[in-house]
């Protein structure tokens, strides 16, 4: 585990080690393969630091951090797929990159309310960080217990094969190693870093690995294009497990074009402390790395995958869909003061109009093949 160190942004002696150690002979690592060890490396990685990098106290908000009306929402959309599979008795929820299980722990909570007494309904967390795993598991073995829903973490989407349910993952793509690449006069470049003396260092090379169908797209000298085969071979993945049911990505990114149509230095963005870093390399293994999720992209992998998309639209229309507004206002008609009315009003504007750049990707699998309510 990285030590603690809450004010410095040096890399750790044994994530430098592991950098170079996993470095191309002349000192190159690929963008991808960087984030891959400074944000995941076993231990040393930002996400198995001792603290969350969540909340208040860590690195960034996520929905479910802003107010549990996020969850309370999103649970009623859990049940409309479980209601609109004809009300199974076997289903399973399958929330992907759990973090530290606020977001579970919410829905649980909701999914418990409404559960069907004879019901076998179960809630598996994927989440790759020990550290973070650990902690929702402590968390949400209770929680589930209370809701009368069997619990599970377990190591990959497809431990118990195939199944029926709902696969969930909010602000997952963003955070999984991305690919960038860069067009100048000859052709494409891969962007990626040196490290020298300790430092990571922008660096560049003329594209030597093969890139995954769809094709690049036509983009102007000084386009920077962004995508990662990691969240495209995830929507692979799904579509291999989730026999019926639903899919769900919440995530903050858009559509190729806003790539491929201008000249730009992409959307890589590096935040620590609730603060963005002016350098995205200067903190490796000690801040948050995120980028805009290629929408284009992973909608094509996840229909080339032969899931079916249902919907894709900004989160803010997405939650208005699925009620919010209406929660909102019957929380507010609770509320037992104006200062609680006053705080709430905030919470929800902040969740509708300040995850901006935030989509709803919606995919099915049809299981036409199962008898309704197997
Ligand atoms: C940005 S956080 C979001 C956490 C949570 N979903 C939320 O909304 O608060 C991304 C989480 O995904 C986890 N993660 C990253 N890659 C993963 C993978 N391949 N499988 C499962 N979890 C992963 C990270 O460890 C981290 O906890």
């Amino acid at each position: 585990m990285p030590e603690s160190l809450p004010g410095s942004r040096e890399p750790s002696p044994e994530l430098l080690t592991r950098l170079r150690r996993l470095a191309d002979p002349d000192g190159f690592l690929p963008f991808d393969r960087y984030w891959e060890v400074v944000q995941f490396s076993q231990g040393v990685g930002y996400f198995e630091q001792a603290s969350s990098p969540l909340g208040p106290g860590g690195d960034y908000y996520t929905a479910p951090s802003v107010t549990p009306l996020f969850g309370a929402t999103l649970a009623d959309q859990l049940l409309a797929y479980w209601h609109g599979l004809g009300r199974p008795a076997q289903f399973r929820f399958v929330e992907l990159g759990a973090g530290d299980g606020t977001l579970a722990a919410e829905l649980l909570d909701r999914l418990g309310e409404a559960r069907p007494e004879r019901a076998a309904w179960e809630y598996a967390i994927v989440e790759r960080s020990d550290t973070l795993r650990q902690a929702a598991v402590e968390r949400l073995r209770p929680v589930a217990e209370r809701a009368g829903i069997e619990f599970a973490a377990p190591e990959v989407l497809g431990s118990e094969g195939p199944f029926r349910g709902v696969v969930l993952a909010n602000e997952l793509l963003d955070t999984l190693p991305a690919r960038r690449l860069r067009r100048n006069e000859e052709g494409w470049e891969e962007l990626g870093v040196v490290v020298d003396q300790g430092r990571a260092t922008p660096a560049s090379r003329p594209l030597a690995r093969p890139v995954p169908l769809p094709q690049l797209p036509a983009c102007p000298i000084g386009a920077t294009l962004e995508f990662s085969p990691e969240a495209e071979g995830l929507l692979r993945e799904v579509a291999d497990h989730l026999e019926a049911g639903a899919a769900l990505f919440l995530d903050y990114g858009a559509a190729e074009s806003r790539w491929s149509s201008v000249p730009g230095d992409g959307t890589l963005v590096a935040l620590r402390q609730h603060a963005v870093l002016a350098d995205p390399l200067e903190a490796p293994g000690r801040c948050d790395l995120s980028c805009f999720v290629n929408f284009t992209r992973v909608r094509a992998a996840a229909v080339r995958a032969g899931l079916r998309e249902r919907e894709f639209r900004p989160q803010r229309e997405a939650l208005v869909a699925w009620g919010f507004v209406e929660r909102l206002e019957r929380a507010l008609q609770a509320a037992p003061s104006e200062a609680d009315r006053v705080r709430l009003r905030l919470l929800g504007k902040n969740l509708l109009l300040g995850f901006e750049n935030f989509h709803v990707l919606e995919l099915e699998a049809t299981g036409e093949d199962l008898p309704p309510g197997a």
